[in-house]
Order: C-alpha cells, then structure tokens, then sequence
C-alpha cells in the first residue's frame, strides 16, 4: 500500500497521530498496520463520533417524559392476560414455521468485557448438570421445535440459524460449532457472518491506538446488525430460503425461546412488521429500558432519560404507567428488515458509551485507565421500531423467559452464571410439578413446591431437562404424573435419572 497517499487521508481527516510509531514497525508490523487502514473511510468515522457526541449531548439534557406515551392494549399481547389465544398464536407460529418460514438471528458480535472471559459468551458454560453451553441449549431448542413443526404437520422443516459474529468473536465461535458437529442441526443451516467494527475515539474525536501499530476497534453495537446484513447479503440469503419472519434475540439469556412459536404466531396474526417481546417492569428504579412511543412513535426509552415521577406514574390497574421492559428479543417480517437495509440504515445513529480504554502514550507505553478516557460508537437493535408500520408488544413472565448473563459470579450479584443457572432450573422444577411430578426428600417426605433457600447460593431442587425432550414444558406428563423424584434430576433424550447428591 502507498504510505505517501494513507498519511494524505489521514491527515485529511485530522488522525495523523496513528502513525505517529510507523518507523518504530517492523515491515511485517507495518503491512499488517496499512492493512488494517486500507478499508477505513475516516471522514465517516469523523462524523459518526460529531453526530453521536451531538446526540449523547441533547439527550442528556433532555428528558422526553412530556414526548412519552404507554403502549396502547390494542397492540398488547400478554401470555398472562390474554392466555385464552395462546394456543391459537402457537398454532400459527408452528404453521409458519412448518412452512419453513421463520429464522432466527442470533446477536453475539458483543465483547462481554462483564462477564470477562477470553471466549464467545455463548460458549460459556453456567455450571448446568449437563454442562451444556448457551450455543448448546439453544441450538437444541431449535431442532425441538423443528421437530414439534414437524409432527404437527407431518412435513420435514427447518429453522436457519444466522448467527452474528464480530472480529473478535468470530474465528472461535465458528471453530466451537465445528468441533461439536453444529450440535446436531445441518451444517449448512447454520449461518455466520460478521457486523463491522469502529475505532474507539477519545474525547476530542482522535481515534485511540492500543499498541504502536494498532487502532482499538470495538464492535459497533447489536445496531449494526442492520448494515451487516446488507453488506454480509445475508438478506438475500434469506428470501432465497423463503423466509418471511425472524426472531432476533441475545446470547446472553438462559430462558430464550428460540423462534418462540406463540410470539411469532401472535406477531403474524396481528399482521406486525416489527414486535418486541418485553417483561413487566414492577420496579420504577429498575434500570430497564422501556418499549414506549415519543412524538407518536414506538422507541426503547432508557431509564437516565426520564424522570422518577415518570418512573413511578400507574395506570388505573395499578401497574406502572411504563412496564414494558425492553428484553432484546424481535420480531421482524422480511420485508421490514429489507426495507431497513434498503432506506433507513444510514440514517441510524451512533450512540455514546464511555468507557476506560488501553491505549499507547506518545512514549509507546500501554496504559490502562482508571477512569473513562474516550468513547466506543454503538447503534441498537431496537433504533429501528420508529420505522415500523404496525408495531406490536408481546409481554412474557421474567421467571419464564428472561435471565440474562451478564456479569461474573459475585456475592449477592445479578445476571450472574449462578443466577442464570438457578433460573433455568427452577423453571424446569415447576415443569414438573406441573407435569404431575413431585419432589421428596432422603426420608421420602414430600418437598414443598416453593421449598426455601438454605443459603443464597444453593437450589434445595436440581432438575434439568434437555430441550430436545421439551421445548416449553410440553411432553413430560408420560415421564413424570404421578411420581415422586430425589431433589436432583435429569431428564433426557436416554430418560429420567435421579442423580446421587452432589452428583449434579
Ligand atoms: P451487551 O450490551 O450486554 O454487551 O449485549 P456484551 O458484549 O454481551 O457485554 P459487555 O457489555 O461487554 O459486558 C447484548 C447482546 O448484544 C450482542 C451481545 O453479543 C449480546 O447478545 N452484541 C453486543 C452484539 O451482537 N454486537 C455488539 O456490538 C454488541
């Protein structure tokens, strides 16, 4: 590459300080560098970072309590108030899916600097009797229901699985599916492609270096899943398939019902472009975002950006006023996604989060600060709801579908791998009781449905039941009415074992 015309470009656009180390490079060292640059359209980059600082800017300042309003109950749909049309809504969706109509999409281009493991956080394991990874557990949740399609309609179907990647997630995620034979699915339904990545920029819009010959590049947020798709023709891909709806959803939830059928049924039976599966928020200081309109249009509002009056407003029922929790889990028709790749994506901005960056000083030395020093540049996945035609919410039970895995283990923490671990089984503990199943202690005394805790840490009942036997509690009467088990069980595709204590 010309270095004469790459120290132009970017003196161009005021980032000259990048190659400030160029002749400390060895050859070697520099190609990789210019390589690196080669693709970069810095003034975009310029103004990626003056538009988002002018956004964070105003909506810092700016409350939009006065802009908001609830969801309406017409576009609602709710697994507790309306449980009447959840059968009919799950008709629909296993139809669609029967017909080979629906995909899934999978957000996992994220770093998971909270969590802090050096791998793809779907390949975590939370320390499940069977030790199954989130990739695992979802990837078997797709060939039940696939298989649940199937029976249903006496027709072979498949679900795809796109799966979004990032540059620093990519090469090992796709070597995990490799080495566990795509967990059972068919290889060629199995899609990864990549979403790009922008250089993290300090405050005054110079872009941040981590070593001498290296820019410090970040994912540029679940958001730009929209350009990925165009650029990565992934769009294509799935009208060739005959896809008509997606379910998009984060790695990070234990309880994720992939390509959930009673969603995808309600979301096509109310003709939706664009749905968002949201849970109640109880608590007004709950730092959720909220799924509401401004200005008449339908948008994730975050907590810093009301006030507490708001926070705290009820409705008549006595709920608050805005409890539709925002959980990262779409719905999407086709035609809307293409439409967003087509016309609206360029017009989505970047939004601020600021964050302590390593980066190299002018004596070439690696710092790590203590504080925030610059700023990485994120769109969303849910920016795109201002742009839908008929927008609708589907509101679920946290307890049943919502347990994200965020953080690293710690006394008394959240969204933890313990916590995740303790959501997906006392789901499936409550499978079972209503199943006909029970639980009965080494004396053979029944153990109460809702046993307590004997510390913070330990679950009184271990139970695990593989998704290839049941996708949503469906199909375990025949395992279990009318039985009484040890507190620590398994249920899989070989059958149901009691496991010795301490043996899970
Ligand atoms: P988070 O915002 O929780 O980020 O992502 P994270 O990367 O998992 O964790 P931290 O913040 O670094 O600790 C929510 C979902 O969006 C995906 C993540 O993989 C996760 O499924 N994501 C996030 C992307 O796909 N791309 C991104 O650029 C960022």
């Amino acid at each position: 590459m010309d270095t004469k015309k790459l120290a132009e470009r970017l003196a161009e656009a005021g980032q000259s300080h990048i190659l400030q180390f160029w002749d400390q490079l060895s050859p070697e060292e520099q190609a990789e560098m210019s390589l690196d640059l080669k693709n970069m359209n810095f003034i975009e980059i310029n103004n990626f970072f003056k538009n988002a600082m002018k956004i964070s800017g105003q909506s810092s300042q700016e409350k939009v309590d006065s802009r908001m309003e609830p969801v309406p109950r017409e576009v609602l749909g709710s697994v507790t108030r309306d449980s009447g049309c959840l059968k009919e809504w799950e008709k629909e969706g296993l139809r669609c899916i029967s017909e080979n109509k629906v995909a899934v999409l999978l957000l996992a281009g994220g770093q998971g600097t909270r969590l802090g493991v050096p791998y793809p956080k779907g390949m975590y394991d939370v320390g499940l009797p069977s030790h199954k990874t989130l990739f695992q557990i979802q990837a078997e949740r797709i060939r039940r229901l696939e298989q649940l399609a199937e029976k249903l309609h006496a027709k072979k179907c498949c679900i795809p699985w796109y799966i979004m990647t990032s540059g620093r997630t990519m090469d090992m995620t796709k070597e995990f599916f490799l080495q566990h034979k795509y967990f059972g699915l068919k290889k060629e339904n199995v899609l990864f492609f990549q979403q790009g990545m922008l250089p993290a920029m300090d405050f005054n819009g110079k872009i941040i270096l981590e070593g001498k010959g290296k820019l410090a590049m970040a994912p540029d947020g679940n958001g730009g899943l929209y350009r990925a798709l165009g650029t990565q023709k992934i769009i294509d891909d799935m009208k060739k398939r005959g896809i008509s709806c997606i379910h998009v959803y984060c790695v990070d939830n234990i309880l994720v019902k992939v390509a959930d059928p009673a969603f995808i049924g309600f979301c096509s039976l109310k003709g939706a472009d664009c749905g968002a599966k949201v849970v109640e928020k109880t608590n007004p200081t709950e730092a959720v975002g909220v799924v509401c309109k401004v200005d008449g249009r339908y948008q994730v509002v975050e907590y810093s950006e009301i006030t507490l009056a708001t926070a705290e407003k009820r409705s008549l029922d006595g709920r608050l006023m805005f409890n539709a929790g925002n959980i990262a889990n779409h719905f999407f028709t086709l035609e809307f996604l293409s439409e967003i790749v087509r016309t609206y994506e360029p017009q989505l901005q970047h939004h601020v989060a600021q964050k302590k960056i390593p980066y190299v000083n002018t004596q070439g030395q690696l710092i790590k600060p203590d504080k925030p020093n610059g700023i990485k540049m994120e769109k969303f996945v849910f920016d795109i709801f201002q742009f839908a035609k008929k927008f609708v919410v589907y509101e679920v039970l946290r307890e049943d579908e919502f347990s994200p895995l965020k953080n690293a283990d710690s006394q008394d923490g959240k969204d933890n791998p313990t916590t995740a671990r303790h959501s997906l089984m006392s789901l499936h503990h409550r499978w079972i009781l209503n199943a006909g199943g029970n639980f009965v202690d080494e004396n053979g005394t029944h153990i109460p449905a809702i046993p307590s805790l004997k510390d913070g840490t330990d679950l009184p009942i271990k139970c695990e039941i593989c998704p290839l036997v049941s996708y949503g509690g469906e199909g375990l009467e025949h395992l279990v009415s009318g039985r009484a088990f040890q507190p620590n069980l398994m249920i899989d595709e070989s059958g149901v074992h009691e496991l010795v204590k301490n043996g899970l």
